[in-house]
């Protein structure tokens, strides 16, 4: 079965045609990174007028780099949320607008399902149960697999993303959006024990995470350097604010595991492309004799390969919308 799929969940707008789930016939990603890095992070309205601008040209690549036309595909997969309201809408009209055309079914995609199935992809033999680590710009869980489409979140975030803690840490060291990716690469060789920085525990839930307070302690240091005009170690701050975020991802992660006995993770999210949280995430597992499975470095951002995927398995549940369907900004898993 041959999915097209698209997402315009964020900043990406992404078309692809996906086989049965795990083999992606063609991936393209048009990134608005450049038209947003002047603001220092996604300006919504700017966001959904280039994928208004992108997604039809997109989608045509897509479907030419897989060598088919509408009339080889058999169904249309669609992010339709949780993400900013006006993308998605853009992503959710032009899905619409082809299933109505082609007289296809349309299949709503939930956008981080999608990032759990980008295992699917990069791990053709992976099948749920299993526990996945969901690490985005806008959300943290940890969440058991219970099959395609059944999810239990055990853990997430009380206040900001990790994604967000890394990505405003980054910013206020006056490193460019996307500031995550940017903090990785700046960090390499720095001392991760130089700056000492909490490790945020939520009281009552050993699962949930908070990471607002490490990222005021991370800008809070920044701001009181420049303020004395003591010079900062931006190698050695990047990578002591990772050390952290880090440690309390594997810390939750790897309790969960053992107390609902899940002897296969998976890594999914924008984040799970973060040299540290990989490494952490391999040594603990060998350590404890548990699986690990992580999305290619160029399933982990935001793209259309990942909700063919989603797509293909919300398919087989006999998860389709009619051409009603809407966005939502927000939605549980
Ligand atoms: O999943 P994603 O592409 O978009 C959302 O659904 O939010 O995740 C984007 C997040 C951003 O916060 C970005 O800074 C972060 O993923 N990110 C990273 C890395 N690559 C992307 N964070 C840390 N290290 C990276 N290498
Ligand atoms: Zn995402």
């Amino acid at each position: 079965m041959k999915i097209l799929a698209i997402e315009s969940s964020c900043d990406e707008t992404a078309a692809a045609v996906v086989e049965d789930g795990r083999k992606v016939l063609s991936n393209v990603i048009a990134s608005q990174v450049k038209e947003h890095i002047i603001y220092g992070g996604v300006v919504p309205e700017i966001a959904s007028r280039m994928h208004a601008q992108a997604i039809s040209s997109v989608t045509k690549k897509a479907l030419d780099d897989a060598s088919v036309t509408l009339d080889d595909i058999d169904a249309i997969g669609v992010t339709y949320a949780p993400g900013l309201i006006g993308a998605l809408l853009v992503g959710v009209n032009f899905a619409k607008g082809l299933a109505y055309a082609s007289g296809k079914p349309l299949i709503p995609v939930h956008h981080l399902r999608s990032h759990v199935a980008a295992n699917y992809i990069s791990s053709p033999a992976l099948e749920p149960p299993f526990l996945c680590l969901i690490v985005s710009g806008g959300h943290t869980h940890i969440a058991a697999v219970r099959d395609y489409t059944s999810f239990e979140v055990i853990g997430r975030t009380r206040d900001d993303a990790a994604g967000e803690c890394m990505d405003k840490s980054a910013r206020s060291m006056g490193l460019d959006y996307p500031g995550g990716v940017n903090l990785d690469r700046v960090s390499k060789g720095g001392n991760p024990d130089a700056y000492k920085f909490p490790r945020p525990r939520v009281d009552g839930s050993r699962y949930d995470f908070s990471f607002s307070g490490l990222k005021t302690a991370i800008v809070n240091t920044v701001h009181n350097a420049r303020q004395k005009d003591e010079e900062i170690n931006i190698p050695d701050l990047g990578a002591s604010c990772i050390k952290s975020v880090v440690g309390c991802l594997t810390d939750n992660t790897f309790a969960a595991a053992q107390e609902y006995g899940f002897k296969k993770i998976a890594l999914a999210g924008g984040v799970s492309a973060n040299s540290v949280l990989r490494a952490e995430m391999e040594r603990i597992c060998r350590e404890k004799s548990i699986e690990l499975y992580m999305p290619e470095l160029c399933f982990c951002g935001d793209n259309a390969a990942m909700v063919g995927s989603q797509a293909y398995y919300e398919y087989l549940a006999g998860n389709t919308a009619s051409l009603e369907l809407n966005a939502y900004a927000t939605m549980e898993i």
